[in-house]
């Protein structure tokens, strides 16, 4: 099965598949496709994360390691940045510096990322899984009117081959036209003939030289320094259940471990339904309290020592638990951090980030072997900015440093020293892909113990058997990515949603700072007036423009079943594509 925003993506996908490729061939097949078909987030210009869980013993492709495998795909900073390179001779903030044109972007990290997975993980050849989106940018596909719309990004309009590529000069594409991209095409097909080049030979010449011409940062030294790195994921525990998730520089799997950490200590449904006026206010008191060490404490890990053990301590979590208020809400200004458990942060109660572009996809293959990835160009089309003569676009993920310490980006962003720009630094991300899995099944009765840290050397002791997979999840989001994932497992693993009504039930989100209990449009008002009257703060996502959906994020993603259809390797797969957006598909065979 294979869930992600965009119809032509999926199909890939599930082509991919049918060739015999397993999970991973099939997710280097969609990252490639969504570059071509979803260009606002999917990319070669940008970066991202990757969870790959194999399905037994036996590893998956070229690996034979029976454990989960995280890839940090994430951009970096050129050689060239500075702690203070967004800020004018006076030390101010310079609007939209981080934000839009070639300065703003991170060294890409997707093509080394893509690459890479399909080197180790996969199982057919890179020409094989990238076949599709070659031919998707070659001979084109059909635009949606929500697709159409999208190439109107203003950011788009500022930048020469931006402009004539994604906007015919002025004469926009409409609904039902097919859009090609033959420089795209061409680009893939130097990737798919010798991946390096992108790093290291004519295509990383390139980009350097567009990079010099055009104001960027990216050297030819940057692009061949770039590496992918493979991380522990960070594996917690919820229900008995294992939740395998995203380290830094993802500030999104602590939070997420830390959040059902002190939820753990609620029977939720005994409060009410999903979304009921009481399992909100226990699950935004959860939220404000992650959200307040998230900031404090996280940053690239090569850069900075992060407490992880000790923010996903059960104890910690206890502590927290005993200062919600059985109604009202605790403001986040007179909220105070346990004492004892966390080395003092580097600096006090930085607020955190939101940010409107990044795609998620989820697979799982007939053998049960599974990917869920989230990457990202930062911003709708990043940068704005295309690469001459390639054809694709850059990020804008330097936006996600803080620009100034102790002064908010164009977001209301306030973060601290472990988030400051430094060359090779990678910026925090709140990107979050999880899977949550039945604990390891081991001989003799063997029970292995819950996981009393995040980062075990081994998420699957030697002697057992990785427990059975039951969801693949993520979204994008920016800060709300973190609730949205949070959300998704409370409704299902609590409150018994099925997944396409997980993906579907209208979002809360709290993050400490603003101290404002956030609700998409179509939320029932009554709750939210329930809510307001116990104490909160609240907003409605969008509530006055009438052209704005007021939602925010789009959740992929898959719950394996545990019945086992007869002559299937795997539990039966039922898939999850948010419905607030209408071009994408879930599917499976
Ligand atoms: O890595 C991050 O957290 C952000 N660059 C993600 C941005 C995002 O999710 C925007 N999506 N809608």
């Amino acid at each position: 099965m294979v869930v992600t925003i965009h119809h032509d993506a999926t199909d890939a996908g599930l082509e991919v598949l049918r060739e015999g490729g397993n999970a991973v061939d099939a997710a280097v097949a969609v990252g490639f496709a969504l570059a071509v078909v979803y260009p606002a987030a999917g990319n070669i210009g940008g970066g991202g994360f990757m969870l790959i869980r194999p399905a037994t013993t036996r590893g998956i492709g070229h690996d034979r390691s029976p454990q989960p495998h995280f890839l940090d795909y994430r951009e970096k900073a050129p050689a060239a940045a500075s702690a203070n390179m967004y800020l004018d001779a006076s030390g101010n903030v310079i609007p939209k510096a981080s934000i839009t044109g070639a300065h703003a972007s991170g060294v890409p990290g997707t093509v080394a990322g893509l690459t890479y997975a399909e080197a180790h993980f996969g199982r057919l050849t890179l020409a094989k899984v990238m076949a599709p989106a070659i031919r998707l940018a070659r001979d084109g596909y059909v635009l949606s009117p929500e697709e159409a719309q999208m190439l109107h990004a203003p950011n788009l309009t500022q930048f020469p081959d931006s402009r004539r590529i994604f906007q015919r000069d002025g004469n926009f594409y409409k609904a039902g036209d097919t859009f090609k991209q033959p420089e795209l095409a061409e680009t893939l097909t130097r990737i798919a003939a010798d991946p390096g080049s992108f790093y290291h030979g004519t295509l990383a010449a390139q980009i350097a030289s567009f990079e010099a011409a055009n104001g960027g940062l990216i050297t030819a030294q940057d692009l061949a320094a770039y590496q992918v790195k493979e991380r522990l994921p960070l594996i917690g525990s919820y229900r008995g259940l294992q939740i395998i998730t995203s380290p830094p520089p993802s500030s999104g799997g602590i939070a997420l471990i830390q959040i059902l950490n002190i939820l753990s200590g609620y029977d939720l449904p005994k409060l009410g339904p999903d979304r009921s006026p009481a399992q909100i206010h226990i699950i935004t008191e959860a939220f404000r309290r992650a959200f307040m060490d998230h900031a404090d404490y996280l940053g690239d890990p090569d850069f900075n020592t992060i407490p992880l053990n000790e923010m996903a301590s059960p104890a910690y979590a206890a502590a927290w638990r005993s200062s919600i208020q059985p109604v009202a809400p605790t403001p986040s200004a007179s909220l105070v951090r346990p004492a004892g458990f966390l080395p003092p942060p580097p600096k006090p109660a930085p607020p955190i980030h939101e940010s409107p572009q990044t795609t998620h996809f989820s697979i799982v293959d007939a053998d049960g072997n599974a990917v869920s990835s989230t990457y990202t160009l930062n911003f709708f089309f990043g940068s704005g900015v295309t690469v001459s003569p390639l054809g694709f676009v850059l990020n804008d993920e330097m936006d996600d440093f803080a620009s100034k310490q102790g002064v908010p980006n164009a977001f209301g962003l306030i973060q601290g020293p472990a988030n400051a720009i430094a060359p090779g630094k990678r910026p925090l991300s709140s990107m979050t892909p999880t899977m949550v899995v039945e604990p390891p099944v081991c001989p003799d009765g063997y029970i292995p113990s819950t996981p009393p840290e995040v980062q075990p050397e081994r998420a699957v002791p030697k002697s057992c058997k990785p427990g059975k997979l039951l969801l693949v999840l993520g979204s994008p989001g920016g800060s709300t990515i973190i609730t949205t994932v949070a959300n998704d497992i409370i409704s299902v693993v609590d409150n018994h949603l099925n997944i396409q009504a997980a993906a579907d039930a209208p979002r809360f989100h709290h993050q400490y700072l603003p101290d404002v209990l956030q609700f998409e449009k179509a939320f029932p008002i009554p709750v939210i007036e329930t809510l307001k009257a116990s104490g909160y703060t609240t907003k409605r996502a969008a509530e006055f423009d009438e052209k704005s959906p007021g939602t925010w994020g789009d959740n992929e993603l898959i719950e394996v079943s545990p019945k086992v259809p007869h002559g299937a390797k795997h539990g039966e797969l039922f898939g999850g594509h948010d419905s607030g957006h209408h071009f994408g598909k879930a599917a499976g065979y």
